[in-house]
């Protein structure tokens, strides 16, 4: 199959990103939203992003505008018709995407596939709102998504292995890495990532650490691009709420249940940068967190990390995963340094499981202790 007309349903961040995406890539792209205001919004997002490439060097004016130009936008779905593959960005809500999804099908050419970029919902829930679920799969971007090079693709029982293989070659056009698997709650990234954010905000909601301490600890320590309170802010705690209520409705952890902290916020209407203020208050340029307290830093950094590294290693065990797609995922989807399992690598596995049991015995949570040997 050729792939000539993308459409992108839901022009928020995510969405908007993925049109940028497909228009950088040469493709004619049709992004529709639900009101003449999410329309405008979501040209704003594309025009921003684009802008600040100009500004930057890394695009002339001229081919922004190019860009710009392959781009329809609208609210009505008949806009979709002709597309090859529509890819849904909207709120994390099951039954918000059943609807979209019910009404793509009714809209789309039959031959058209339809993908959803959930970042945690069931794909089969959402396949099974069409007469088309061999034709509907998961595909997964992470934000920003021009920027981060990963892709999940998520196939469900019903979904074709053709339509599976046109998705990866497509995918592997735009430049970026794709990662196939099947449908589980918060697929790779977001099982682990998710974990790691609430863990984060477990630790701020019991004082002790503060935000700027937890960030600054994994920049300075593991070298990641951003610390756990202002990735939350940079997706939207609302979103983060979402996933975690859905894996935590699979696993039944009490570690997966959304930290108190975040959903304060969220109901206070502090959802992150896309609000204006989140853990941090983004009215003026934010610097980067920082703190002298290293002896805070060192425990917190450890924390975080040998639990996530214990995910990693538990994930991989249960064979949902290969340690090379655990890696790339988190360092193409997310700007991390290092892979997981080059991390454990580098510690050495015997000190990974000693730390593991060491925090499980100091915290008391059964759910960080090592695998049985
Ligand atoms: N849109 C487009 N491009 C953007 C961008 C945006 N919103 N934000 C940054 N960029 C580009 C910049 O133009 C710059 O490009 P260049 O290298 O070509 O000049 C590059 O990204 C770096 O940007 P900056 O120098 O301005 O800023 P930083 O170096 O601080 O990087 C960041 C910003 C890319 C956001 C980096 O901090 C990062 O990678 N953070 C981690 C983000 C992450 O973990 N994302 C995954 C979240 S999980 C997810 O999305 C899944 C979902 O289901 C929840």
């Amino acid at each position: 199959m050729s792939f000539s007309q993308i459409g992108v349903v839901g022009l928020g961040i995510m969405g908007a990103g993925i049109v940028e995406v497909f228009s950088r890539a040469g493709y004619q792209v049709v992004g529709v939203a639900e009101s003449a205001a999410a329309v405008t919004a979501g040209q704003s997002n594309l025009a921003k992003s684009l802008d600040r490439a100009v500004s930057k060097g890394k695009l002339t004016q001229d081919q922004s505008d190019e860009i710009t130009g392959r781009v329809t936008f609208g609210e009505n779905f008949e806009l979709l018709a002709n597309c090859d593959l529509v890819i849904e960005a909207a709120p994390e809500i099951l039954a918000l995407k059943v609807e979209i999804f019910s009404k793509l099908d009714a809209a789309v050419k039959p031959s058209g596939i339809l993908a959803t970029n959930t970042s945690s919902l069931s794909v089969t829930a959402i396949a099974n709102a069409t007469a088309r679920p061999t034709k509907v799969i998961g595909m997964h971007f992470f934000n920003p998504a021009p920027v981060q090079k990963f892709v999940e693709v998520i196939s469900t029982k019903h979904s074709d292995s053709q339509v599976v293989s046109e998705i990866v070659e497509l995918g592997n056009s735009l430049g970026k890495h794709l990662a196939q698997i099947s449908d589980q709650p918060g697929f790779i990234v977001n099982k682990l990532l998710l974990r790691y954010l609430n863990h984060a905000t477990q630790i701020l909601d019991s004082g002790q650490a503060s935000k700027e301490q937890m960030d600054a600890a994994m920049r300075e320590l593991s070298g990641y691009p951003m610390g756990p309170c202002e990735l939350l802010d940079l997706i939207g705690i609302d979103t983060c709420v979402e996933i975690l209520k859905t894996i935590h409705a699979d696993t039944k952890l009490e570690i997966d249940e959304p930290a108190p902290g975040m959903v304060k916020l969220v109901s206070a209407g502090h959802k992150g940068r896309k609000t204006g203020s989140g853990f941090y208050d983004y009215s003026a340029k934010l610097d980067v967190p920082t703190d002298p307290n290293q002896d805070v830093k060192n425990q917190v950094h450890n924390d975080l990390l040998i639990a996530y590294l214990g995910d990693c290693i538990a994930m991989e065990a249960t064979g949902y995963a290969t340690k090379a797609d655990i890696d790339s995922g988190m360092k193409l989807g997310c700007g991390l340094p290092n892979g997981p399992f080059e991390v454990i690598e580098s510690l050495g596995i015997d000190n990974v499981r000693k730390a593991q049991a060491e925090l499980s015995e100091r915290t008391g949570i059964t759910a960080y202790q090592p695998l049985p040997l």
